[in-house]
């Protein structure tokens, strides 16, 4: 663990993190569909967004991240986007997300909307017309369009993988119902990857950008930010290991390619000459998956994305020398490059910290969901603690675990049904949340709604639910919001001053600005809280001069009183 404080570039608690509200931000990801429905058919909509706002401005958040809510035929839940430019009729319509935009803006809740520049649904109109030209044509070449190998090209042209499972190509027929060409889909076969070398998938790109900022949104989170070029040619990759066992970009010719770096470069241009005109910033946002954190550096760059996702954090198990070597990676490479690190716990890709903490599989055994609850409380004290900005979950503030017994008939993700079931897929955090314990739907769709949720919710659901926890002063949702409050009226949680404290094994200890210390107990052992400390917060309420297993604390040291 280093000991030396490290203060990347910015001045914290200055005004300019005032107006660059995404180096400190606490930003809420809203999976749209699963977060409020308004018009009582089972699935959630940017009008029940909205009529959540206040719940959100009381939990204290600066943003909302909305995952996509564009036209879609959701093979993917809208990452197959049809049009980028169009909210799809189950999600309401551009007015809708214009009063999003307004109300939000009103309760100062900064909007960030996702872009998903990677691939498009084979419904999006280019991949018809594609399809349609046939090949050679320049719409073909806005895709990932070749020939199969084979005496008949019945073979796909290359060897790679889906990250989502399968051949990561598929076989079209011609126009005149020749068995035809194939193309490029990382992800699902109903995921085109459009061809980046294509001068009209840039110009496309940046009319839909300017399209959602002159709408005011206030940030991107761009999906699969290390995609988008692929190797020129297309080779078989060399690895035996590859996308479709791991569900990892290893595929060392499907991402990361250097050319990617002039589109976050262009982008951010783009992004800087808003915030300029406006006075308002802009930040992109990067989802890049890649799990080397110097390469992930790169994508953070003083001219590239503002920042990117952390997920070594998300990935790191419940143990101390684990959280602390990621934590100094993430400090290490990311925040001294200049970019605040966006620490995340959760997100609709992975199951829950509940129950990954609960020391069962992941996503498919319990475990003990009372030890992974205790866990997860104390790792939002620690993300909330650390320097830069944190992403939440949807119904992480409610402690909920994975929903891991989701009946086969019920799931939803590709990826469960391309492995042949081998791997579940990701519908078990993102099961609709529970609102209001004794009501149909746990309040998710109005009262007297006659269909289901579009997925099912556990029974258990009742007792996370909001208008329980906010009846408890010790609940998940208490403790989010205090944590939230004390980080804002606390100038040394916002500092940029870090430096590790000595600590016993399994223990992570570190001090933020002058004065406050967070400690987390990962060991198996009460441990005492700094000598002299006053506790600010606690992760359980026997915290105190002592923190029993599995808690945290935040201290206010004697130096600062
Ligand atoms: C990353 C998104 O977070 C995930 O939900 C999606 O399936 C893939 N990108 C493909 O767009």
């Amino acid at each position: 663990m280093s000991a030396e404080p490290i203060a990347p570039s910015s001045a914290s608690g200055s005004s300019q993190d005032v107006l660059e509200w995404w180096r400190n931000g606490v930003i809420y990801q809203v999976y749209v569909r699963s977060f409020q429905d308004s018009d009582g058919d089972g699935v959630g909509d940017l009008d029940g967004v909205r009529s959540r706002l206040p719940y959100l401005r009381s939990l204290g958040v600066d943003g909302v991240w909305l995952n996509p809510f564009y036209a879609s035929p959701q093979h993917d839940h809208g990452y197959d986007v049809a049009d980028h430019r169009a909210v799809h009729p189950e999600y309401g319509d551009l007015d809708a997300f214009d009063r999003l935009v307004r109300d939000a803006h009103r309760l100062d809740i900064k909007v960030i909307v996702d872009v998903v520049p990677n691939h498009c649904s084979i419904e999006h109109p280019w991949f018809e017309e594609a399809v349609a030209a046939g090949p050679g044509s320049p719409e073909r070449g806005r895709f990932h369009f070749a020939d199969g190998r084979g005496e008949y090209g019945e073979l796909p042209p290359n060897n790679w993988r889906s990250i989502f499972g399968g051949p990561a190509w598929r076989r079209i027929s011609e126009p005149d119902g020749s068995p035809g060409q194939w193309y490029l889909h990382t992800f699902a076969p109903e995921q085109a990857d459009f061809n980046w070398r294509d001068p009209d998938v840039a110009d496309h790109f940046e009319e839909v950008l300017r399209f959602w900022l002159d709408r005011g949104v206030d940030g991107l989170r761009i999906d699969v930010a290390h995609g988008l070029h692929k190797r020129e040619g297309l080779p078989d990759h060399p690895f035996a290991i590859d996308d479709e066992l791991t569900g990892d970009p290893v595929n060392p010719y499907a991402w990361n390619q250097p050319e990617v770096h002039d589109v976050w470069r262009s982008w951010r241009a783009l992004a800087e000459g808003y915030s300029e005109r406006t006075g308002r910033p802009r930040a992109l946002i990067g989802e890049v998956g890649l799990l080397d954190a110097a390469q992930l550096a790169d994508y953070q760059r003083p001219d590239e994305l503002h920042q990117c996702f952390f997920f070594e954090f998300l990935r790191a198990p419940w143990d101390a020398e684990e959280f602390s070597k990621v934590i100094d990676r993430g400090l290490g490479t990311v925040a001294a490059a200049g970019s605040p690190v966006a620490w995340v716990l959760n997100n609709h890709d992975m199951p829950r910290s509940v129950t990954r903490y609960a020391g069962g599989a992941p996503g498919v055994a319990h475990g003990d969901i009372d030890l992974g609850l205790t866990r997860a409380r104390a790792a939002a004290l620690l993300m909330l603690a650390l320097p830069g900005s944190a992403y939440l979950y949807q119904g992480e503030e409610l402690g909920l675990p994975e929903v891991t017994d989701l009946p086969d008939h019920v799931l939803t993700d590709p990826m469960f049904r391309r492995t042949d079931g081998a791997r579940r897929g990701r519908d078990g955090c993102r099961v609709p949340l529970p609102w209001a314990a004794g009501q149909d739907s746990f309040g998710f769709s109005p009262l007297g709604t006659p269909v289901p949720t579009w997925l099912p919710q556990p029974e258990w659901f009742a007792h996370h639910s909001v208008d329980r926890q906010l009846g408890s002063g010790e609940s998940m949702l208490q403790l989010y919001r205090e944590a939230i409050a004390v980080r804002r009226r606390v100038p040394a949680l916002s500092s940029v001053r870090f430096r590790w404290l000595p600590a016993d094994s399994g223990v992570v200890a570190f001090t933020r600005g002058d004065g406050v210390a967070c400690v987390v107990n990962c060991s198996p052992r009460p441990v005492c809280a700094p000598v002299g400390s006053q506790l600010l917060l606690g992760s359980d309420p026997e915290v105190g001069e002592k923190l029993p297993p599995n808690t945290a604390g935040w201290f206010l040291l004697e130096v600062a009183r």
